[in-house]
């Protein structure tokens, strides 16, 4: 019969870069020019929901993106989707009497329903979850083997950062030697049980999208900034073994520090390209003013803060104490009437409720 449906749910968090990807030696394969470290969310605030379908009546591949049909025929899906498919292995559903074969999955089409539960390419890394969110339901449908380091190669071949997401905790992109890159891909440094003290509060300067995609932000920036040569070859590699200690350690000094200076010389480095890429606006240095004033008037730094390809801020405090302090200053300095804070999300575990 040609009446039955075959689908798969996932649901996977965003990640936010500690240490920063800027730049692709490749741009088919997605492969960058440095390592990189995030630290992925809470699925409960900022997350992305897939389910995926396969049906004999199916006639085309096809995608809704928050409930409006987009096109798949972009080179980041196609990536993903020839990948997966190329893995896929013999399904069988005994209580429905279904079962396709190997060979079966390059005939048959899929349908994608995909959520976002906060704002798309807005620089939330929106990208990140969507990607390996669609790569993690698709293994499962098609029955794929490999692990998540394998898928994660996978993912980044649809977005870069998506790679990072395939895992909870803290997570290192490998930026890997080979040309083919089969050793580009994304191993876990830490669970999250590791560092549950720290809490993440995001301030949505602007839940617009943005002005310029990652993509073409990349490729200027490599073609034209030589801070980008000289932070890739020099900084970067010393700065990932010192954060990847922090972590360790769980050594929140060293860990705001790194990852404060690391989200500078990003936006550094994109002012630094011709023309010069400008993410953050006037609410983001005065986030950013709030934070080192704050964190130098005390003994010890209480929260870090790190910007995307977007105006809007993420804020990882030290523990939870630390957090709601930091919430009464921004609703100090951005009253709920203001016009310069779109809203707060509040990720991980949610303060607000004490
Ligand atoms: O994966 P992309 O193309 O969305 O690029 C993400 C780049 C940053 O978010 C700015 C940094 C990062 O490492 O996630």
């Amino acid at each position: 019969s040609q009446n039955w449906v075959l689908m798969v749910t996932a649901q996977t968090p965003t990640n936010i870069a500690v240490i920063k990807y800027w730049g692709k030696r490749d741009e088919t394969l997605i492969l960058p020019v440095n390592d990189s470290i995030s630290v992925t969310l809470d699925p409960k605030h900022l997350c992305t929901t897939t389910t995926v379908a396969v049906s004999p009546s199916f006639q085309q591949d096809r995608m809704w993106l928050n409930g409006k049909e987009i096109s798949l025929s972009g080179g980041r899906y196609q990536n993903c989707l020839r990948e997966i498919r190329s893995r896929a292995c013999d399904v069988e559903d005994k209580k429905r009497g279904i079962k396709i074969l190997k060979e079966d999955w390059g005939k048959l089409h899929l349908h994608i329903a995909s959520y976002n539960n906060f704002p798309t390419a807005a620089g939330l890394a929106s990208s990140a979850a969507g990607l390996a969110c669609l790569v993690f339901a698709l293994a499962k449908l098609m029955n794929v083997k490999e692990d998540e380091s394998q898928l994660s190669a996978i993912a980044r071949q649809g977005s870069g950062s998506a790679c990072r997401s395939l895992y909870g905790g803290f997570v290192k992109w490998i930026m890997g030697k080979e040309e083919n890159g089969s050793d580009s891909l994304a191993v876990q440094l830490a669970d999250e049980k590791h560092w549950d003290d720290l809490v993440i509060v995001i301030a949505v300067v602007s839940a617009r999208q943005k002005e310029t995609s990652s993509t073409s932000g990349m490729r200027d920036t490599v073609e034209t900034s030589l801070l980008l040569q000289h932070r890739a070859k020099e900084i970067v590699p010393k700065r990932i073994l010192q954060m990847e200690e922090a972590i360790k350690n769980r050594d929140f000094a060293s860990f705001a520090r790194l990852t404060c200076t690391d989200s500078n010389q990003f936006h550094a480095v994109c002012l630094d390209t011709c023309p010069p890429i400008f993410y953050m606006n006037d609410t983001s240095h005065k986030i950013i003013s709030i934070v080192e004033k704050w964190n130098r008037s005390e003994e010890t730094p209480q929260v870090a803060y790190t910007f995307d390809a977007g105006p809007n801020a993420v804020l990882i405090a030290r523990n939870r104490q630390t957090a709601a302090l930091l919430i009464q200053r921004l609703l100090y300095y951005f009253p709920p009437n203001s016009d310069d804070l779109d809203s707060y999300i509040i990720g991980d575990k949610s303060i607000l409720q004490d």
